[in-house]
């Protein structure tokens, strides 16, 4: 399948409490690698399987959550296209310079109906320690803690769905993949840019701009075993798993970070090809839907966010 435009989920930039406990949970537990401390305290992070200088940002603040989700897209033309098609949609949009964050290039910002500051970008520096491509062993240095091999979507909560919807499809050439539906419209939305189940997904939330998961993926349904020894171990708060989901068909673990920001970590999943239809959801199955097994939602599946 030929994916031009927006390419996949590249940058997103959570706000932590404690930038050390932090580290220790994202580097020395998730298993990312630390790239890089700017001078304002931001700390860059990678997945090792990930070609591209970084993915995950830190900032300390005093309060969790999300700052920005930024989409690499395939080429300069595509941001200045994206940016017309953008403004026409009814979105303002605004620039960051090159070099906001290090190595990477100028990017768009807009925020959405939902109340999330979403990102384009094409120009970010190849990371020095990137995947072998020359008769490459599968990887350099063995993954550490969980392993994580790439930082994967985002669950993000907040009201005006149908517009949320109507913005990422008509503006920036997403796909519905999956949705829950209530009696008074969409509870939730699962959408793709590219050959996954979901890229980012919006479930309705009545205060803006909230933060459900970051989610990282994993080898397999051993690996996400793997990580559950190593939460029990190392007295990670587990919110829910190992389960699968229905949405997405995803193996999968929700903890927390030392913040309380939620974090999965996601294996199997079914590949998406545009030409499928949408899977549709009655409210009455959602328990199902997020988690398979066990049939019914967590109480914190819809309250817990950052
Ligand atoms: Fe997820």
């Amino acid at each position: 399948m030929a994916m031009t435009g927006v390419l996949r989920p590249g940058i997103v930039q959570l706000r932590v409490l404690d930038m050390e406990a932090a580290l220790k949970h994202y580097a020395d537990h998730v298993g990312l690698d630390v790239v890089s401390r700017g001078e304002d305290g931001r700390v860059y992070l990678k997945a090792w399987d990930e070609f591209d200088r970084h993915s995950v940002v830190l900032r300390e603040a005093d309060h969790a959550g999300m700052d920005l989700f930024a989409f690499k897209v395939d080429s300069e033309a595509s941001l200045d296209r994206f940016e017309k098609r953008i403004e026409d949609f009814g979105l303002a949009v605004d620039h960051v310079p090159a070099g906001q964050q290090p190595g990477v290039g100028r990017r768009l910002g807009v925020v959405i109906a939902s109340g999330h500051r979403i990102e384009l970008y094409h120009a970010i520096e190849p990371a020095e320690e990137h995947p072998e491509i020359h008769n490459p062993y599968i990887w350099r240095q063995a993954p550490h803690g969980m392993g994580a091999i790439r930082m994967d979507h985002g669950l993000l909560y907040g009201p005006n769905i149908e517009q949320v919807l109507a913005f990422f499809t008509g503006a920036l050439d997403f796909q519905l993949t999956e949705k829950v539906d209530t009696p008074d419209g969409l509870l939730g939305i699962w959408m793709s840019c590219s050959n996954k189940a979901h890229d980012i997904a919006f479930v309705k939330h009545a205060e803006p701009g909230k933060f459900h998961h970051l989610a990282f993926y994993l080898e397999d349904w051993n690996a996400v075993g793997h990580a559950a020894d190593l939460m029990i171990r190392h007295d990670v708060p587990i919110d829910i798993g190992p389960t699968r989901h229905g949405i997405t068909r995803g193996q999968t673990i929700y903890f927390f970070d030392p913040s309380g920001n939620r974090n999965e970590v996601f294996a199997g999943s079914y590949h998406f090809y545009p030409d499928e239809p949408v899977r549709c959801w009655d409210h009455t199955e959602i328990g199902r839907g997020i988690f398979y097994y066990q049939k019914v939602l967590n109480d914190r599946f819809l309250t817990v966010v950052t």
